[in-house]
């Protein structure tokens, strides 16, 4: 009953819809709908309601919702189990543990807020609250251990046809797990795996979109970014995530089930920040300059060293920095 009156006042957004109107749509009494009403405002809906006019939801509002979440999922595999928190550590750690209890694949942990959001590299990862996407999924997939970068490339494509579709925004992706809009970094990947010899346990594959973000540190503005700082308006973030496990769950079969990397690569390759531009590769204190040439079949990135040499940068070793600015 709360999602079908969520679902009216979305439908009305900006209007006023009267307790009469929506009674009378869901067989209820008034009374019943208000109780609704105040529960809504209780998850955290920012809803007016003024005598004689009805209800009416604020449109600059955005909240999670599991609910919304549970019901706009059904008919898929992926985030049938979802653990929502108003604030935990961080997603990635608490999905790792439910892991290792055997959770299952497809599993969805969520936070409005972290306290302690990691980022690659041992790097912090500001997670503000009520404000991005901090969420990480798991995965037990049967492939090769070191076949488990590609499922950062598949996250990366999800996420970024999930921001264009969503936004209209062209939306890029810096090689391997960085999500970019206007050169500024807008999202980024932290896959983990526990694996053993030729097999893998699980991974757990985090992802963290500045959507509604309005402000950064100061050691970070000139790199990061967020939707709503470019679009100048409030982005759903549950729109996002249903956006994106649709789109994830259509190229991860692909890949699991019939071993095709294919359609993920093309977005890689179309979206790429990458491909074209000067780098820097850096591994350990060891610093060499080369152009991005191409994206390889395996997802690898195919760079030209000064001395004309070819290469292949293989994900997880190395950091690839743009030579003008961050991208
Ligand atoms: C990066 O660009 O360095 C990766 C950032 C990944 C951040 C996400 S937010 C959800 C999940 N939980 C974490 O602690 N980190 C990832």
């Amino acid at each position: 009953m709360k999602l079908k009156v969520l679902s009216m006042l979305k439908e009305h957004k900006d209007q006023y819809i009267s307790g009469e109107v929506i009674s009378n749509e869901l067989g209820v009494s008034r009374t019943a709908i208000w109780k609704v009403i105040n529960n809504l405002k209780k998850d955290g809906y920012v809803i007016e309601s003024v005598s004689r006019r009805g209800y009416k939801l604020v449109e600059d509002f955005d909240i999670i919702s599991k609910d919304e979440l549970l019901i706009d999922l059904k008919h898929f595999d992926f985030g049938k189990d979802i653990y929502y928190f108003d604030s935990i550590g961080s997603t990635n750690d608490y999905a790792k543990k439910v892991a290792a209890e055997g959770g299952c694949e497809g599993t969805i942990v969520i936070a409005d807020e972290q306290t302690s959001g990691r980022g690659r590299r041992g790097r912090e990862w500001v997670s503000e609250k009520g404000v991005g996407i901090w969420m990480s999924m798991i995965l037990r997939p049967d492939i090769e251990p070191n076949e488990a970068a590609k499922i950062t490339q598949i996250v990366a494509a999800a996420m970024a046809s999930a921001i264009e579709t969503k936004t209209d925004l062209a939306t890029y992706i810096k090689w391997p797990n960085d999500l970019i809009l206007e050169s500024k970094k807008v999202g980024g990947i932290l896959t983990e795996m526990s694996a053993e010899l030729g097999e893998i346990n699980y991974i757990v594959v985090g992802m963290g979109i500045n959507v509604n973000s309005e402000r950064f540190d100061d050691d970070i503005k000139h790199v990061a970014t967020s939707i709503k700082g470019i679009l100048g308006e409030t982005v759903s973030r549950t729109d996002l995530i249903v956006e994106f496990v649709k789109n994830f769950e259509y190229l991860y079969k692909d890949f699991v089930e019939s071993k095709n990397l294919e359609k993920t690569l093309r977005i890689c390759r179309d979206q790429s920040a990458t491909i074209g531009k000067e780098v820097d590769i850096i591994h350990r204190d060891q610093k060499r300059r080369a152009k991005a040439l191409d994206i390889n079949d395996d997802g690898e990135l195919i760079v030209r060293y000064e001395n004309g040499e070819e290469g292949v940068v293989f994900f997880g070793e190395v950091s690839v920095r743009g030579v003008n600015g961050y991208i």
